[in-house]
């Protein structure tokens, strides 16, 4: 079979070149890319006067925040060391959001010692201890709710975040509880509602979903006399991992259109993003090269240098990320396992995939890696962690 247009890749041959020099497995960023990424959600964004927060959580490589930064965005922390992270690599205090079910004590003091911009409070013991540790610094802790709007957002399971039996956020029947608490606590603000129902969303019609139900949500507050300043209504928005190179790019002009469509906003209200995926997701990919192909049963398996170690996204969430050889020269075309060397059955990165045949020696592709791919990489089997390219 001869290959066709489904292996076109995104490199260009002094790429491919210059990575043949380096030693893999690697993270290599397209810096260019994401500039363009983030032109593409601040013209889209300011349009509506949207704020949009980066999700750290997706990439905290340093040049990639820096670079971040520089389009202002605000800082979306889910740790008292992404807080000190943000304020490193040039964040203001006042662009810092810190989200978490579980802030240790000192990951609160970190974040007060810092005046971030608001606390993202998933329960009452959790506002109980913020109020005591912003009392102790004579303090008042801006905070918002997050609330679990019990939207199902048709994602992975493990990647589902808004629903009741989810771990996340307030249920609705335990607000009233929280109102009578808050009232209670002298040094806590109330200044906003926070919602995140999940992430890789491909439908835009979840996040209407998610829309409808926070309009519900502030009519439920407003009966109450309760208008806050901010709706933060999280990340979530889906990249395309199938084609990559003609989506490089997602459309967030639909994407914040629709919030301009179906959110209700009081007057003077801002509204919130903290996006992740969708800015740094395209512009990773994972570099590896062909150490063996082994005879298999049903297909050939082609064993690369990378493994669960730098991109465990297949492994915990059979996530599928497309896959190009740079180098062969071979026009013929076959079925391959592609699979890293970690001791593990889930280390697998593609079954019976078509690949020009490949051999040892050709370097491998693994696209659309920029966001949690190298922060979730580890050391497993004392493996070198993996490095980054720009
Ligand atoms: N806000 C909150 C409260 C979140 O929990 C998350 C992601 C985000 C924002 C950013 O979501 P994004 O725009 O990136 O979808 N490791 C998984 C994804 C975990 C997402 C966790 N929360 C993966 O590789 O698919």
């Amino acid at each position: 079979m001869h290959y066709t247009k489904t292996f076109l890749t995104m490199f260009s041959s002094e790429e491919i070149t210059r990575f043949e020099s380096l030693t893999t497995p690697f993270y290599y960023y397209n810096l260019e890319l994401l500039k363009d990424t983030l032109k593409a959600v601040k013209e889209t964004s300011s349009e509506y006067n949207y704020h949009v927060h980066y999700a750290f959580k997706a990439n905290t490589n340093n040049e990639i925040l820096e670079l971040i930064q520089q389009y202002r965005l605000g800082a979306d922390c889910v740790s008292g060391n992404e807080v000190k992270k943000a304020i490193e690599c040039g964040y203001t205090s006042e662009q810092i959001v810190f989200a978490g079910v579980g802030k240790t004590d000192d990951e609160i003091n970190t974040a007060l010692d810092n005046n971030i911009f608001c606390f993202n409070c998933e329960s009452i013991p959790e506002l109980e201890v913020i109020n005591e540790l912003a009392a102790a610094k004579n303090k008042t802790a801006q905070i918002a709710l997050r609330i679990n709007p019990n939207v199902n957002a048709n994602t992975h399971a493990y990647i589902t975040t808004g629903l009741e039996e989810n771990k996340f956020g307030i249920n609705m029947w335990e607000l009233e509880d929280v109102l009578v608490a808050l009232a209670d606590m002298k040094n806590v603000n109330f200044i906003g509602l926070h919602f995140h129902i999940g992430s890789q969303i491909t439908d835009l019609n979840d996040f209407k979903g998610l829309c409808l139900r926070v309009n519900e949500i502030q009519n439920w507050f407003y009966d109450r006399q309760i208008i806050v300043n901010h709706i933060n209504v999280g990340g979530g928005l889906g990249i395309d991992y199938e084609n990559p190179q003609q989506n490089p790019i997602p459309n967030f002009e639909a994407f914040f259109k629709l919030f301009n469509d179906f959110i209700e906003l009081r007057p003077q209200q801002e509204l919130h993003f903290e996006l992740g995926r969708s800015i740094t997701g395209q512009c990773g990919t994972l570099i590896s090269k062909v150490l063996y192909v082994k005879k298999g049963v049903n297909t050939d398996f082609a064993i690369i240098d990378a493994g669960m170690t730098e991109l465990i996204r297949p492994a915990l969430y059979q996530a599928t990320h497309s896959i190009n050889n740079l180098t062969t020269t071979s026009t013929e075309s076959k079925r391959y396992d592609v699979v890293g060397p970690i001791c593990e059955s889930s280390d697998c990165f593609a079954k019976a995939l078509m690949l020009p045949t490949t051999k040892r020696g050709d370097l491998i592709a693994i696209n659309s890696c920029g966001a949690y791919g190298e922060v979730m990489a580890s050391q497993y089997n004392l493996r070198d962690l993996v490095k980054a390219v720009y």
